[in-house]
């Protein structure tokens, strides 16, 4: 496919790296010089380009722009009939991004996660989930969602990520002042956490860790009795709430 991008900042270079060896021709928005220059001497099917620049050499233009600065940069631009487009922007509905780029189609909402540029990442979305399982279905799991509150639930919980990172961090912090070598000991928390979540739902792998006076039952109970899990579903309700 001829794919373009438009603000070429840190999760567009993130999509753009998750796919510039999949034999695609794609064109970056030059602005954003040295994510840009960086991905053109990475990739051979990069090439750099002004902003009509990258909608002329396209036919699916992703738009990597801040949602409050994206009517601005994209209304001196003529999109046409047949290009599709994917918004990355989280804070734009379909419908505010099919105004922006008509008489182009907005096809869909997608928003990925930094792991893209590896794969193996999640990747929320509202639309046509088939053009974006064409270009990035085959690395990631595209998980596509069915209307604007159902995204902004997932937006709303996946920002578990970070405190669940805090608490890897302070439990590697803990262990650190234990221990002859502290990278190795944070290492191998994140090597337990992820590799255990990846290979069984949360529940299942409560359960299996739930042994009577066992070292994981007696953590998770403690904090548990502590409010951590109120404190955790009070923050999502704030989220929600905007
Ligand atoms: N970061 C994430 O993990 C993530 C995940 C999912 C969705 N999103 C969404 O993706 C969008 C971008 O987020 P981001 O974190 O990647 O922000 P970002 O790094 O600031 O990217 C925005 C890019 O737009 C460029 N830009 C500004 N004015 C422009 C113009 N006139 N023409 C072309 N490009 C222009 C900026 O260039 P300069 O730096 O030169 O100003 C910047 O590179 C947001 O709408 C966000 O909601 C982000």
């Amino acid at each position: 496919m001829r794919i373009g991008i438009i603000g070429t900042g840190t999760i567009a270079s993130a999509v753009v790296r998750g796919i510039a060896n999949d034999g695609h021709q794609i064109t970056v928005s030059e602005r954003s010089a040295a994510n840009a220059q960086a991905l053109a001497a990475e990739f051979d099917s990069v090439s750099i380009a002004s902003n009509q620049g990258v909608i002329d050499q396209s036919d699916v233009v992703i738009l990597g722009l801040m949602a409050e600065a994206a009517g601005d940069i994209l209304a001196p631009l003529t999109f046409r009939a047949y290009q599709q487009v994917i918004s990355l922007m989280a804070g734009a509905s379909l419908d505010a991004a099919a105004a922006l780029v008509a008489p182009a189609q907005a096809r869909a909402i997608m928003l990925p996660f930094p792991g893209i540029a590896k794969g193996g990442s999640p990747i929320l979305m509202l639309g046509d989930e088939t053009l974006v399982g064409q270009i990035f279905g085959t690395r990631n799991q595209v998980i596509a969602l069915q209307d604007a509150a159902e995204l902004n639930a997932y937006l709303c919980a996946q920002a578990v990520l970070s405190p669940a990172a805090r608490m890897v961090s302070d439990a590697a912090n803990w262990l650190g002042a234990r221990v002859s070598d502290v990278a190795k000991g944070e290492a191998f928390l994140r090597v337990l956490v992820a590799s255990s979540l990846e290979g069984a739902t949360a529940d299942a792998l409560i359960s299996a860790l739930n042994t009577e006076g066992g070292y994981n039952q007696r953590l998770r109970l403690h904090m548990e009795n502590a409010g951590t899990g109120a404190i955790l579903a009070e923050g999502l309700d704030k989220l929600e709430r905007g």
